[in-house]
């Protein structure tokens, strides 16, 4: 007799630490978004990696590390304002970029660059796991260009059920967290995350501002030139396209003109917003929903500002993604 059920390969810290161990990667939960992860000391697993998630070899991976103190033996040197920052925020939703010392970090992690990102997960699991792994690199768990992953089952609409996951739960934040980039003893954000810009001003003494790519110029963060967060379905921001039948929208608001409204959450939350974001892109491929019309009308301060950002992203058109790709019909 066949077994044709497949079981949920949920794994327990234990488990986890053991297939790193062994070159293996593993889908672990942090407290923005679930990671991809693989040991930094094993560049066969690390090529895995890109290879499982299809991600472009030019786009460098996070280091995450348990303690701030084991960045500072990759580092060129140590800029002070990186210790307050660590003071602030570290465990939690931000990543630092700065220059290291190239020889001690495989160069498929970082992309050939001579600078990497490194970061300290907040979520108890990771945490934990960090500390008997040792460094693990973690992109987000889903396939290149897909909404991140917020839910474990995210991790299996994306791998198979019987991907190796760490299951620890809903993300807290539901959006990655925030990069800043160390360049000419200044910070820039090169990507707006789960931490809004302005709330650097009072540690850095300045709000660093948003990396703005000039044409031709090379971007601060090579993700950015990658398609990222999109639902299959096509996503409208601006005017509302005659026959739309479907919204994403918020709970304060009627929208009397559509058979279906997905709620992402109040006007007066957008951590709420952010925390759904994801898995509200991730529904309409559930329902198979081909179209929706997003309401925009939201402030652009604080986290809002992410929330643009990454829907912006979700409903830019590129046919050449694969997963956004048609199959073809033979005629
Ligand atoms: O919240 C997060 O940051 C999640 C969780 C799992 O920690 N990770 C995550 O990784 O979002 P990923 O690989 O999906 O996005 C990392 C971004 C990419 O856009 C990459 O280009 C950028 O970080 N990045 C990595 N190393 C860099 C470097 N040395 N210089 C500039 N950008 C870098
Ligand atoms: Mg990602």
């Amino acid at each position: 007799m066949y077994m044709t059920k497949r079981v949920k390969m949920r794994v327990n810290l234990a488990e986890a630490r053991v297939l790193l161990e062994r070159g293996e990667v593993v889908a672990v939960p942090t407290e923005t978004v679930y990671g991809l992860a693989a040991s930094l000391g094993q560049p066969e697993a690390i090529k895995k990696l890109f290879a499982l998630k299809g991600r472009p070899l030019a786009n460098p991976l996070i280091v995450h590390v348990s303690h701030w103190l084991e960045i500072a033996a990759y580092l060129d040197s140590f800029p002070l304002s990186l210790g307050l920052l660590a003071d602030v925020f570290w465990p939690g939703p931000l990543t630092c970029v700065l220059p290291i010392r190239p020889s001690l970090i495989p160069e498929i992690a970082r992309a050939g660059l001579t600078t990497a990102g490194f970061r300290i997960p907040s979520h108890p699991l990771t945490r934990k796991l960090l500390e008997q792994s040792g460094p693990l690199v973690m992109p987000s768990a889903n396939l290149s260009g897909r909404p991140s992953a917020t839910e474990a089952s995210h991790v299996e609409e994306d791998f198979g059920s019987d991907f190796p996951v760490l299951d620890g739960g809903k993300c807290e934040k539901g959006v990655e967290s925030t990069i800043l980039v160390y360049r000419g003893e200044k910070w820039v954000v090169a990507r707006l995350g789960a931490i809004a810009a302005e709330v650097f001003l009072p540690v850095l003494g300045y709000r660093p501002p948003l990396f703005k790519r000039e044409e031709g110029q090379r971007p601060i963060s090579p993700g950015q030139l990658f398609r990222h967060y999109a639902p299959r379905a096509a996503l409208f921001l601006g005017p509302i396209p005659s026959g739309i039948t479907h919204v994403i929208g918020f709970a304060e608001r009627s929208y009397p003109f559509a058979k279906h409204s997905f709620i992402l959450g109040s006007l007066f939350s957008p951590e709420e917003v952010a925390e759904k974001l994801y898995s509200t892109l991730r529904q309409l491929d559930i329902e198979k929903i081909e179209a929706a019309w997003v309401d925009t009308d939201f402030p652009r301060t604080g986290l809002w500002v992410t929330i643009a950002e990454r829907l912006e992203r979700a409903a830019q058109k590129n046919d050449e993604l694969p997963h956004k790709k048609q199959p073809q019909i033979n005629k």
